[in-house]
């Protein structure tokens, strides 16, 4: 389908945008916990990276911490959706908590790649950011084979024990052409670079940027609902900026909209990343429609219907609960 032809000030909103199949199966774990347990329900770092879905899950009973060792003995906490190493599962096992692991399963995929190519002794580079929590979940699957590859401009620094041995994994949240580049540069140092056995950045992820990509070029402005610790979220913004948006914001609530944005301004491009809920996305065309921007056309470049069942030991209790 072609963009709609510019008509005066409209919205482009893009499509797949928001809520990911591993986002909505986290959220539901801490939702369903709260119900079947009761509050307080210990959820490890924000479940999701999104303001919004924290501040409304703590309102409802979940306490949010940073580390195992702050949830009293034997209560229950929930992992959240970025994934964990095998360090905070031994130490939530020490401290007796009882877990639900809402790590989502296409994180648990490249932890899975990443323990079988330290077994066969690989030195394993992670594309990914540094102090995100997937990355930190990830690299502690192997500590003492991983080593983390920020960007193209690192790949120079990178040294490994036998370069006829290395394969590279990744974050699921990262920009697919930034990714590619910094592979392209691996290669050139290490011809015979194993890639992982299939795509670590998500299809969600990858959906959104395309949407994004389809509709930037024709955007005055480029909006991105989102939190600024979301991963996904962010590359949204620079993939908008890349594909030729003249300029583009993340923000969390419609009302942090500079309207000085809008001044002349004719379309405007919206889109919300993995961890988003569409109330927000509703809440921000309420805003551009009260200035003008009624007209609102969608730029569709996929479907998505993936599901993901709820966390095992989630669906056990539920089962017990009646
Ligand atoms: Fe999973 Fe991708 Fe969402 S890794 S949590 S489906 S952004």
């Amino acid at each position: 389908e072609p963009v709609p032809a510019d008509t005066g000030k409209r919205v482009l909103l893009a499509a797949p945008r928001g809520y990911c199949a591993g986002v909505d199966r986290a959220v539901i774990a801490v939702e369903k916990a709260l119900e079947v347990h009761g509050a307080p329900v210990y959820v490890r770092k924000e479940i999701v990276h999104n303001k919004f879905v924290v501040e409304t899950l703590t309102d409802r009973g979940a306490i949010f911490v940073n580390e195992t060792d702050e949830v009293p003995e034997g209560a229950r906490v929930v992992f959240s959706a970025h994934g964990v190493s095998p360090a905070v599962v031994a130490s939530a096992q020490q401290r007796n908590l009882q877990t639900i692991d809402a790590t989502c399963p296409l994180v648990t995929k490249v932890h899975k790649e990443a323990v079988r190519f330290a077994s066969d002794d690989y030195d394993i580079l992670l594309i990914g950011h540094d102090g995100h929590e997937e990355v930190e979940g990830t690299a502690g699957e192997a500590p003492d084979h991983i080593q983390v590859v920020n960007s193209p401009d690192e790949v120079d620094k990178v040294v490994v024990r036998d370069p006829d041995k290395v394969v590279w994994i990744s974050q699921t949240t990262l920009s697919v052409d930034e990714t590619m580049e910094t592979v392209r540069r691996l290669r050139e140092r290490f011809p015979t670079l194993q890639d992982p056995p299939s795509d670590d950045i998500c299809y969600a992820t990858q959906n959104r940027q395309v949407a994004m990509k389809k509709l930037a070029p024709h955007c005055d402005l480029v909006l991105v609902v989102g939190s600024t610790n979301s991963s996904n979220s962010v590359r949204l913004t620079e993939v908008a900026l890349d594909a030729g948006a003249r300029a583009s914001y993340l923000i969390d609530y419609a009302k942090e909209i500079d309207e000085t944005w809008l001044d002349g301004v004719e379309t405007v491009g919206l889109s919300s990343g993995a961890s988003v809920p569409e109330i927000l996305v509703q809440d921000v065309l309420k805003f551009l429609a009260d200035r003008g921007y009624a007209d609102v056309q969608e730029v569709r470049t996929a479907t998505e219907d993936l599901l993901f069942s709820l966390p095992r030991e989630l669906r056990a209790d539920l089962k017990k609960a009646g």
